[in-house]
C-alpha cells in the first residue's frame, strides 16, 4: 500500500512509497528538492547524491513538471515545511514522462487556462476550490438528510419551461418531441412534497442565459428543498438554517484550503443567525437613499444587490417581490396582490443573490389563471395542476445555486473556476 500525502504525520519517521505527479523542481548541486503531489497534498522530497548514488541523481536531473513519480523514502518532520514533513528520498521511479506542460508558475491569461481546464485543475487554488466545493455538496445532503428531507431526484428532459420560456435548451427527443433540459426541478419538487412531505432534489439544472457575468453559468447545480404545510417564513427559516451551516462547515473542515485561497476567514464568522430580514418595498427605498435610482417595479441588477447586501456583515434576505417580476408559480400576498410571497438571499461582499424561493401558489383557479397570463402551454403543466385538484396545501421551498455559494465561500472574482468543466455562453470545450 501507498501513503497519502494528507496521512504523512501518521508515518512520522517511518519508509513511505508516495504516488503522485512532479510539481516542481529545484536543485543544487547535490540535492533536489522536489515538490510532489498526489491530489491530497503537496510535500517536498529531498533527494541528495549521497543517499540515491550518481546515476538515479543524474536522472533526476531533468525530470520535468507534471512528470508521474514513485517515491520511497523517510517521513521527517520539519517545521519550516508547508504541510510540516518532508520525505528523504531513497528511490525514484518515473511512471509517464510530461514534456512541455503548458502551465508553468508564470502567469496565464484566463482564456489560455479555461482552453486547458483539464490540466488546470491539478494547480493547487483550482484543487482548493474543488475540495471547498466538495465539502459545501457534502454539508447540504447531511443538513437536509439529518432533517427528514427525502432526496427525491427530479427529470432533466423536460416537457415545458419552469424559469421562464427566454432560457431553455431545447434538445430533439426522437423524431416527434422537443425536450427541454431542466432550469430547476422545483415543479416536481412540488409533487414529491405532497407525497412525502420534505423532500430536496440535487441536480444540474440549465439556462440558456445570454448574460455574460461572473455569476452565471448555463450549467449549474441547484439544491432545491421544498416542503409541504410551509409557508414563506418556514422557506426563510430554512434558508437561514442551510447558510449558517454550510458556512460552518468548510470554516471547521477546510481551513487549510481557505489559507490556499487567502480567503478573509473573518468575514465568514460573521455569518451567524438571524439574517436581516427586508421587503422589496424596504429595499427600494434603501436603494433609493444611497442614491440609485431605482423605480419600484425593477428587478435588481448586480449592482443593486451589492448596494443593498454592503450594509451588513452576514447574508441579508429580500422578500415581497413585485408579482410581475417572478415566476407564474408564486403565491400572491393576499393582503397585496400585486407583491409575491418570494425570496431572494442575497450573500455579502458583492456576491449577490444566492438563493430563490418562497411560498408557492395553491389555489387552483389563481393558478391555472396565471398560467394563461403567462401564455404557457396548458396541456404541458396539467399534472402540475392536479396537485391543486386532489387535497392542495400551503407549501413553499427554494433553490441554492452551489456555484455561486462556492464562489462567495472562496471569494472568487467569477463563477468559472468554481465546477471543473465551467459552461458558458461562449465555452463548451474541454
Ligand atoms: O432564483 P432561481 O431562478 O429560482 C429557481 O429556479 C426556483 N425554481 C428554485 C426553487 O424555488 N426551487 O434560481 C435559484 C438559484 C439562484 O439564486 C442562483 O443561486 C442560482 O440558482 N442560479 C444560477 N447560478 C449560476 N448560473 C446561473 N445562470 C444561475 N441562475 C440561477
Ligand atoms: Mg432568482
Amino acid at each position: 500500500m501507498h501513503t497519502y500525502i494528507e496521512d504523512i504525520a501518521a508515518h512520522e519517521g517511518a519508509e513511505v512509497t508516495l504516488k503522485g505527479w512532479l510539481h516542481n523542481r529545484r536543485s543544487s548541486g547535490k540535492i533536489h528538492f522536489l515538490i510532489l503531489r498526489d491530489g491530497t497534498g503537496f510535500i517536498q522530497a529531498v533527494m541528495s547524491k549521497a543517499a540515491v548514488g550518481d546515476e538515479m541523481f543524474k536522472a533526476a536531473d531533468h525530470l520535468s513538471q507534471e512528470t508521474s513519480v514513485i517515491v520511497t523514502g523517510t517521513a521527517r518532520a520539519d517545521t519550516r515545511a508547508p504541510g510540516g514533513y518532508e520525505i528523504d528520498v531513497k528511490t525514484l521511479e518515473v511512471v509517464g514522462e510530461s514534456h512541455d506542460y503548458p502551465i508553468t508558475p508564470k502567469e496565464h491569461g484566463v482564456d489560455y487556462l479555461l482552453d486547458r481546464r483539464h490540466l488546470w485543475i491539478r494547480n493547487e487554488r483550482q484543487q482548493a476550490i474543488l475540495r471547498v466545493r466538495h465539502e459545501i455538496i457534502n454539508a447540504v445532503r447531511d443538513f437536509f438528510n439529518t432533517r427528514g428531507f427525502i432526496l427525491a431526484d427530479t427529470p432533466i428532459f423536460t416537457p415545458a419551461a419552469c424559469e421562464g420560456t427566454t432560457t431553455l435548451f431545447p434538445a430533439q427527443y426522437f423524431e416527434e418531441q422537443t425536450a427541454y433540459l431542466t432550469q430547476s426541478g422545483q415543479l416536481y419538487n412540488e409533487a414529491n412534497a405532497m407525497a412525502l412531505g420534505r423532500v430536496y432534489c440535487f441536480g444540474p439544472t440549465f439556462r440558456a442565459e445570454k448574460s455574460k457575468t461572473r455569476r452565471h453559468l448555463t450549467e449549474f447545480w441547484m439544491v432545491e428543498p421544498e416542503m409541504a404545510y410551509a409557508d414563506l417564513n418556514d422557506v426563510m427559516d430554512l434558508a437561514e438554517g442551510l447558510v449558517v451551516s454550510v458556512v460552518e462547515r468548510v470554516l471547521d473542515k477546510r481551513r487549510r484550503e481557505l489559507g490556499v485561497l487567502e480567503r478573509d476567514t473573518s468575514k465568514l464568522e460573521a455569518v451567524k443567525p438571524p439574517f436581516p430580514r427586508m421587503s422589496y418595498d424596504e429595499a427600494v427605498k434603501r436603494l433609493n437613499e444611497q442614491g440609485l435610482s431605482f423605480e419600484w417595479g425593477g428587478d435588481f441588477g448586480g449592482p443593486d444587490e451589492t448596494m443593498l447586501a454592503q450594509q451588513f456583515d452576514r447574508p441579508m434576505m429580500v422578500h415581497h417581490f413585485p408579482a410581475a417580476i417572478k415566476a407564474f408559480y408564486m403565491k400572491p400576498d393576499p393582503a397585496r396582490p400585486e407583491l409575491a410571497l418570494g425570496v431572494d438571499v442575497l450573500a455579502p461582499e458583492g456576491y449577490g443573490e444566492i438563493i430563490g424561493g418562497g411560498e408557492r401558489l395553491a389555489d387552483l383557479d389563481l393558478l391555472v389563471a396565471r398560467i394563461r397570463e403567462h401564455h404557457l402551454p396548458q396541456e404541458a403543466f396539467e399534472w402540475y395542476v392536479d396537485l391543486r385538484r386532489y387535497g392542495t396545501v400551503p407549501h413553499g421551498g427554494f433553490g441554492m445555486g452551489i456555484e455561486r455559494v462556492v464562489a462567495w465561500i472562496c471569494g472568487l472574482e467569477h463563477v468559472r473556476e468554481t465546477i471543473p468543466y465551467p459552461r458558458m455562453l461562449y465555452r463548451l470545450y474541454p
